[in-house]
């Protein structure tokens, strides 16, 4: 049975991912420092799954502690590297806390990888490389464009790690994934996205408003250039995105790879506005959401969203999931979330 890191594995989209790769017959190893997830989500998967992951509570930009680690625990058939701080506003304020961990975690695994025969690595990548695209639908060709900000610049700065380091040892295999927005949580209502104090993503900001936890919904700006003003994105299922983290992971032990260091874009092909999203909840929970339009928020671009058609034809991957689905879904977590609340609104 392959053995998979999954480091970040508690956080959002980690353990999503976790409880695809059990469902798949996986064993899994979760490496989390906990920074901003709780040990509660382990039981969660266990409940989703009938299966526990090995867990260590380490922060991986300790070098000493990585290679501790990787020195101990044999049999890694690849990574999965989710680890990060990515909250953009906070990475404006500190700089060198993002630059630090994002940078540093991820140069300790590759370090360790090659000192202990780890050949496989899948990154989180982000569409954030982007900025705003000259052209719409967005490929994997399209130029990467200067960060607006210090955490979407460590998003770059480490897919250039990871090129560079692969290119300079061939025996390292690497795929980065570029999400756009992910969104929604499990159908079980057990797992899902868990901001802790005020939400700055929309999806969680709009559910905390439909549980009246936020007054109101504040919808930045309404005087793009868009058909109702408001920006658009490429918002995809957490769970379609957490399969498409099995099929990398497939395509790396199954050598399918064609070159030693791979993109894709993961998104659902389909740009929707801040105000379709609300429009979209509003129908798929008979919830009614209380909203203002307020200026724009400084740094947000006006309109991106992905050609899905390399990642659909080499990865035989593709979301799957319907917009209402998938706000009903997080419209459910959010009802359930039950003892996280302490955890999330502190
Ligand atoms: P998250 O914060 O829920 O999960 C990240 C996990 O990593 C958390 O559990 C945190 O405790 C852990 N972590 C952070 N630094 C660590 C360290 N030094 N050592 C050990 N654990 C550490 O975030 P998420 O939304 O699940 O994002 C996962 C990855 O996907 C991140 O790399 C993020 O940049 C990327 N990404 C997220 C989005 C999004 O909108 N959520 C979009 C594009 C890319
Ligand atoms: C989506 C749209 C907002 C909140 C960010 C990061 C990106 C990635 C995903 C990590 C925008 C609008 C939002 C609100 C609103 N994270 N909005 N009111 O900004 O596209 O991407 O998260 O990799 O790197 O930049 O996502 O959910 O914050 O915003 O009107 O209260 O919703 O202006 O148009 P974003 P988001």
């Amino acid at each position: 049975m392959n053995k998979i890191l999954v480091t970040g594995g508690t956080g959002y989209i980690g353990s999503h991912t976790v409880v695809e790769l059990l469902q798949a017959g996986y064993e899994v190893v979760v490496v989390d420092d906990l920074s901003n997830s709780g040990i509660e989500v382990l039981d969660s998967i266990e409940k989703i799954t009938g299966k526990r992951p090995l867990f260590e509570k380490f922060d991986l930009s300790d070098r000493e502690l990585t290679l501790d680690f990787f020195g101990r625990v044999s049999g890694i058939s690849a990574i999965i590297h989710f680890a990060a701080s990515k909250a953009v506003g906070e990475s404006v304020e500190k700089p060198l806390l993002y630059y630090r961990n994002n940078l540093v975690s991820l140069m300790n695994i590759l370090e360790c990888q090659l000192k202990f025969g780890v050949q496989h690595i899948v990154f989180s990548s982000s569409c954030t490389v982007y900025g705003q695209p000259d052209h719409l639908p967005v490929t994997e060709a399209t130029p990467r464009k200067d960060a607006e900000s210090p955490y979407g610049n460590t998003k770059r700065v480490n897919e250039d790690i990871l090129r560079d380091t692969i290119a300079a040892n061939p025996v390292l295999k690497g795929i980065a994934l570029r999400y756009f927005n992910p969104v929604g949580a499990h159908p079980s209502a057990l797992i899902g996205e868990l901001p802790l104090g005020v939400p700055q993503n929309l999806v969680p900001f709009i559910t905390q408003t439909a549980a009246g936890i936020r007054d109101e919904l504040h919808v930045f700006g309404d005087d793009y250039n868009t058909p109702d003003g408001s920006a658009i994105r490429d918002y995809i299922n957490v769970v379609d995105l957490s399969k498409a983290h099995v099929v990398a992971i497939e395509r790396l032990l199954a050598g399918k790879n064609r070159q030693n260091y791979e993109v894709f874009n993961l998104g659902t092909g389909k740009g929707v506005s801040v105000l379709e999203m609300v429009r979209t909840f509003e129908k798929a929970t008979g919830v009614n959401l209380k909203y203002t339009v307020v200026g724009r928020r400084a740094g947000d671009i006006e309109k991106i969203w992905a050609d899905t058609s390399y990642a659909n034809r080499e990865l035989g991957w593709k979301a799957l999931s319907g917009l209402e689905e998938t706000l009903r879904s997080a419209w459910e977590w959010e009802k359930g979330c039950g003892g996280y609340k302490l955890l999330i609104y502190k």
